[in-house]
């Protein structure tokens, strides 16, 4: 499906998403020939013209993008800026006459895109002012919103969001963006489940023992320690990133594929999470902050030190949960999830360890089965396996057999904006968070939030280290051990 002509207004244009990310999609989107015709009109409050935001724009190209002047040139040509006090609701006019002078240039048929890529309290504030100038009216061309995360900062703060956006758009017209869903690997989950045979026979509580689901990252808060501090890794990574990837691992198949009916086997999967007690929170959830370290050499902050957080912050910097789905295809099965700042390594990973034998007739010690779907870096499956020890005696080994996503060398791979924006542009929501989902995941994380505010354990740990101590002492319990992945899927993980 190709998109339709449009106009792209991206509020936040002068901010860090714009020129890391929203602009460097369009750019490549654009370079292979995926875009229609389209305009992109950034919005913010900077005095900027449309030169000058042509200029900053294409400073950031060169630096991230392979470009040629040609290229570069025509692209920057669609891009234009206003100026405008986003709190204002009169200051929007300006939009009417930018907006329809873009229209009739690109014979865009008044099809327009907002990208929400503000500060989150201009979610609710940004809908209303466009319906002050009747921009939300789908009467000429569809308009759709782009919400950025975090969506609420709770369960409460999350539904009054939904009621203030509803009351200027519909439902269909909202695309709620969970990047981790436009990831390939993510996408592919999907299909390694839906389209083989031998998968989904053993994908349920009799063939599987338990699910780890991590999200790690190296880099600390960088210079985002103010927007960080008030969000924390629960909010930040757990409650959208790693649930949807969860819901993927866990939900049923769709009957077909298309937005509503993916994103009912999603809710309802954010439905079946069996709810947290207090014991839960007690004894299968740990939170850790990381404190300064040496790694390689080089000495690294810890939290407390880094810009814009405060000295007595007990933001988490890492989490680690077990939790249950209550369905026919879970019950019983745990998943652990963690992710954190400052791990190790860069690595997004699942793993389905499966059940042992019944009966271990070679050895005690028969290498466990198990399934590593590596979502970044380095995107790869890898089917972990017991094989015969060469020599004498039947001693089993693991042995893998892997399929690296890069060996598809001559696939021309969307990134997650890329891949996102184009499917906003086509209309297709099905890789966007639905309102119910959204919801059923914040009510499920609100006995974490409340464990926190009532001042609930957060432990320190080492930066550069796998999380806190407690983390292993919380999947130990049942004897297991957390996987320790390097950031590398070449030859052994
Ligand atoms: C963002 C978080 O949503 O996801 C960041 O705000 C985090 O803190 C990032 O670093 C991780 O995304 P990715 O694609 O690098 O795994």
């Amino acid at each position: 499906m190709q998109t339709n002509n449009n106009c792209i207004v991206i509020f936040g244009a002068s901010g860090d998403l714009t020129h890391r990310k929203l602009i460097p999609a369009l750019y490549n989107l654009f370079k292979f020939g995926r875009l229609n015709k389209f305009s992109v009109l950034g919005v913010a409050r900077s005095e900027l013209n449309d030169d000058t935001f042509r200029e900053k724009m294409r400073e950031a190209l060169l630096e991230t993008e392979e470009t040629t002047p040609e290229t570069l040139d025509a692209f920057c040509s669609h891009l234009y800026y206003q100026a405008v006090n986003t709190s204002d609701a009169a200051d929007y006019g300006k939009l009417v006459p930018r907006l329809e002078e873009l229209h009739t240039k690109y014979q865009t048929n008044g099809n327009t895109l907002y990208y929400m890529s503000t500060p989150p309290s201009l979610y609710g504030v940004i809908p209303e002012c466009l319906a002050a100038h009747g921009l939300n009216e789908e009467k000429d061309g569809w308009k759709r919103i782009i919400v950025e995360k975090p969506f609420g900062y709770d369960e409460k703060t999350a539904q009054e969001l939904d009621v203030q956006i509803h009351r200027f758009f519909e439902e269909h017209q909202i695309y709620r963006i969970d990047h981790y869903l436009g990831k390939e690997t993510v996408q592919n989950l999907l299909v390694l489940r839906f389209s083989n045979g031998w998968f989904e026979p053993l994908w349920n509580r009799n063939f599987i023992d338990y699910v780890e689901i991590t999200g790690a990252e190296s880099i600390g808060v960088e210079e985002r320690g103010g927007y960080y501090d008030g969000s924390g890794a629960m909010r930040d990574m757990f409650q959208n990133h790693l649930l949807q990837v969860l819901a993927m691992v866990a939900m049923e198949p769709p009957a077909i594929i298309n937005a509503n009916s993916m994103r009912d086997e999603v809710a309802k999967v954010m439905h079946s999470l069996r709810p947290l007690t207090q014991d839960d929170v007690e004894h299968n959830l740990v939170l850790g902050q990381y404190t300064a370290a040496e790694i390689d050499g080089k000495e690294v902050k810890g939290y407390l030190q880094e810009k814009g957080v405060p000295a007595n912050s007990r933001t988490e910097t890492f989490m680690a949960l077990r939790c249950e789905i209550e369905n026919w295809r879970w019950a019983g099965v745990p998943f652990y999830v963690r992710t954190g700042k400052r791990l190790p390594a860069r690595v997004t990973e699942i793993v389905i360890h499966f059940k042992t034998t019944p009966h271990p007739v070679f050895s005690q010690n028969a290498p466990e089965n198990k399934l590593i779907i590596r979502i970044q870096p380095d995107e790869a499956i890898s089917m972990r396996f017991g094989l015969k020890k060469p020599g004498a005696g039947f001693e089993a080994k693991e042995v893998s057999m892997d399929f690296r996503y890069a060996d598809l060398a001559d696939e021309q791979v969307l990134t997650a904006y890329e891949r996102l924006l184009l499917d906003a542009m086509k209309g297709d929501a099905t890789l966007f968070a639905r309102t119910d989902a959204v919801h059923a995941a914040w009510k499920f994380v609100q006995p974490i939030l409340d464990y926190k505010d009532a001042g609930g354990r957060v432990h320190e740990y080492e930066a550069g280290t796998w999380g806190p101590v407690a983390a292993e002492k919380l999947i130990a319990k049942s004897g297991r051990v957390w996987r320790k992945p390097s950031g590398k899927m070449k030859k052994k993980v």
